[in-house]
């Protein structure tokens, strides 16, 4: 059988699509799970905090496409590096989802179950430190609750809604700030912020990285900002990129490290992934940050 030109191209088309579908889908298999090793240079970092190991996982999103075995991968894949410190940057579950054509699904309590027990691995001398991000507060008050009280009781979680804890080694301080999802009313920099002095390190835990708006009209000192929220992009086509990233600063905190002045911004890829089970170009991402 001859094959005219454009039949060739329409096969050839079919062909292209399939084959990068199926790179995208295997791309979300736990063996896929990257695990990247930014080292951050903070000069104001006493000396008793240098090399600072902090385990940095985001966005599980557990649910139908987001299994228990995924996620405790990805908390496998941390605790071998042994951390010093573990930040959870929220959406944990991916319960209902805002959608331009309305919300999508519903809070079910066993995507919790699956994560809670996906994470049960973790563990770390100076603690689990977390916040919430925009897929637990659109699942509700009562996903909301259930959350907070589950990892609280069942992982030793310090939730950091809108407050700050001290980290304290020789009489040396630094401070971990965490706020509720940036899209949220109730989530306030300034009260997080409030315990802080101006000359102390601070490192803030927020799901979202466009907080760092609010940071810069506030005029807030914050020395690292760590983030999620992204996914990176999730599907990053060849020349196209991600022209959908739910940031109102455009592809600036797609990923990786972003730097404003002396504030620095770590935007992690996550370990999940939302609506269909597809990354490309973008691996799931397990993050040890070391501080220098
Ligand atoms: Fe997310």
């Amino acid at each position: 059988m001859k094959l005219t030109r454009r039949q060739l191209l329409k096969y050839g088309l079919r062909g292209t699509v399939l084959v990068t579908a199926g790179t995208a889908y295997a791309n979300t298999w736990s063996g896929q799970i990257e695990l990247t090793r930014p080292t951050l240079t903070i000069p104001s970092l006493p000396r008793q905090f240098h090399g600072l190991r902090i385990g940095h996982l985001s966005d599980l999103h557990a649910s139908l496409i987001v299994s228990r075995d995924h996620i405790a991968s990805a908390a496998q894949l941390l605790m071998r590096e042994k951390p010093d410190l573990i930040v959870l940057t929220g959406d944990f579950i991916s319960g209902a989802t805002k959608t331009i054509s309305g919300d999508m699904g519903a809070f079910d309590a066993s995507y919790l179950e699956r994560c809670v027990e996906g994470l049960s691995a973790l563990s770390a001398p100076l603690g689990i430190y977390a916040v919430l991000g925009n897929h637990d507060f659109w699942s509700g008050p009562r996903a909301v609750e259930a959350i907070c009280q589950r990892f609280r009781e069942q992982l030793g979680v310090v939730w950091l809604r809108n407050e700050s804890r001290a980290l304290e080694k020789a009489g040396k301080k630094i401070h971990l700030l965490g706020v509720d999802d940036y899209w949220e009313a109730s989530s306030s920099l300034h009260a997080a912020k409030q315990d802080v002095l101006p000359d102390e390190v601070s490192i803030l835990l927020s799901h979202n990285p466009d907080i760092n708006e609010e940071i810069d009209l506030g005029k807030t000192k914050i020395d690292l900002v760590l983030s999620g929220h992204t996914h990176g992009g999730q599907v990053v086509l060849p020349f196209v990129g991600q022209p959908f990233l739910p940031s109102g600063f455009g592809q600036k905190y797609r990923a990786g490290l972003v730097r404003d002045g002396a504030r620095q911004t770590y935007v992690t890829r996550g370990v999940g992934h939302l609506l269909a089970p597809l990354r490309l170009n973008c691996p799931p991402e397990v993050t040890l940050l070391t501080l220098v």
